[in-house]
């Protein structure tokens, strides 16, 4: 394992390799997201106020650089990623009813349920509104066809909320989809529009994937274990709303006889003390330890797939934020 770099050494980095390309989307995004709507103007601010990692524009572009070829294409690619990620931001807030996401309240506590769905509606609209710009179709096409796949992971964890016997299989399939799935055609187009070989697309993509698959292990580790105010967002929604994460798989299918009996009746009836009374339990056996292996052996699997890639500087921080998406605490 690879010493974690800290996240403002990283964005540092990023700065030096993609920083031009990385404005321009952050103008794109603001530039994209006008409206003469004084209702719309004021959640627009609101929603501006904190920006979000731009882990999934970092991809696009880094991915652009690796293959020696950005273009002005990246950073409207870039820009219609972050848009997607947002929107789907705005609803999960409303499906896990979070109040404080990217540390302000969410439109859904500020606002209502309502104004959320809407404004979520809005933002993927406005992404592919962006897409269409570009003069190729098929950004549209993959833009639309990986957030078909994240609107079905998210469906499948809305059918499996409260199942204790879900698997890790079909947990592992529900976060390629809701998360893996958009960083995966994030690189892949970063990738594409270098106008790099199949290929190295592909491993672009693969590393994407990966690092996808890590990304939200962690996060879920995050939702019992994390900090809110170092997350900037609200935190415990998973166990809350019976949305199983691998530690708590791991937990049940370890624990047996009594203590299985009061683990699945405790995640039956959440509550406030529901965590506090699962984390003894979650420390004593090796679940937490086994998702963050398993977090790990993802993001050392994206790290090698990018042995594809020819040595850059862009390449080797793509290496690193394969280790970020398990270090972080935001
Ligand atoms: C949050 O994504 C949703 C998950 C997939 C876990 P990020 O952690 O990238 O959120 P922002 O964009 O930085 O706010
Ligand atoms: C990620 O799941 C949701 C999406 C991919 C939209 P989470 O519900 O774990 O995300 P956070 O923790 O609220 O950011
Ligand atoms: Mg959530
Ligand atoms: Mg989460």
């Amino acid at each position: 394992m690879s010493q974690t770099v800290p996240a403002a050494e990283l964005l540092a980095r990023v700065h030096d390799i993609v920083g031009d390309a990385l404005q321009q989307t952050e103008t794109l995004f603001d530039r994209e997201l006008q409206s003469e709507n004084a209702y719309v103007r004021d959640i627009l601010a609101h929603s501006r106020r904190f920006r979000g990692k731009r882990l999934r524009p970092i991809l696009v572009l880094l991915s652009g650089a690796a293959c020696d070829g950005l273009t002005d294409d990246h950073p409207v690619l870039a820009a219609v990623v972050e848009l997607i990620h947002t929107a789907t931001l705005v609803h999960d807030d409303v499906l896990d009813e979070a109040d404080v996401r990217r540390h302000v309240a969410t439109i859904n506590t500020r606002w209502n349920n309502e104004t959320s769905v809407l404004f979520g509606d809005y933002l993927f609209t406005h992404a592919f509104h962006l897409a269409a710009s570009l003069s190729s179709t098929l950004a549209c096409r993959w833009i639309g066809a990986a957030t078909n796949v994240v609107c079905e992971g998210e469906l499948m964890q809305v059918r499996h909320r409260g199942h204790l016997e879900l698997t890790e299989a079909e947990y592992l399939q529900i976060i390629n989809g809701k998360t893996a799935e958009l960083c995966a055609v994030s690189c892949r187009l970063g990738g594409h529009f270098a106008d790099a070989d199949a290929a190295i697309v592909e491993a672009l993509e693969a590393y994407g994937r990966d690092l996808g698959m890590a990304f939200q292990i962690a996060d879920d580790l995050l939702d019992l274990l994390g900090d809110e105010s170092a997350a900037g967002k609200t935190l415990g929604s998973d166990l809350a709303k019976q949305k199983l994460t691998l530690p708590l798989i791991r937990l049940l299918q370890t624990c047996s006889g009594a203590e299985g009996d009061q683990v699945r009746e405790w995640l039956s009836r959440p509550d406030e003390q529901t965590a506090g009374r699962l984390l003894p339990l979650l420390r004593k056996s090796d679940s937490l330890t086994y998702a963050r292996t398993l977090a790990l052996e993802f993001a050392e699997s994206a790290r090698n797939r990018l042995a594809q890639l020819p040595a850059s500087p862009a390449r080797d921080l793509l290496a690193e934020f394969a280790a970020f998406a398990v270090a972080r605490n935001t």
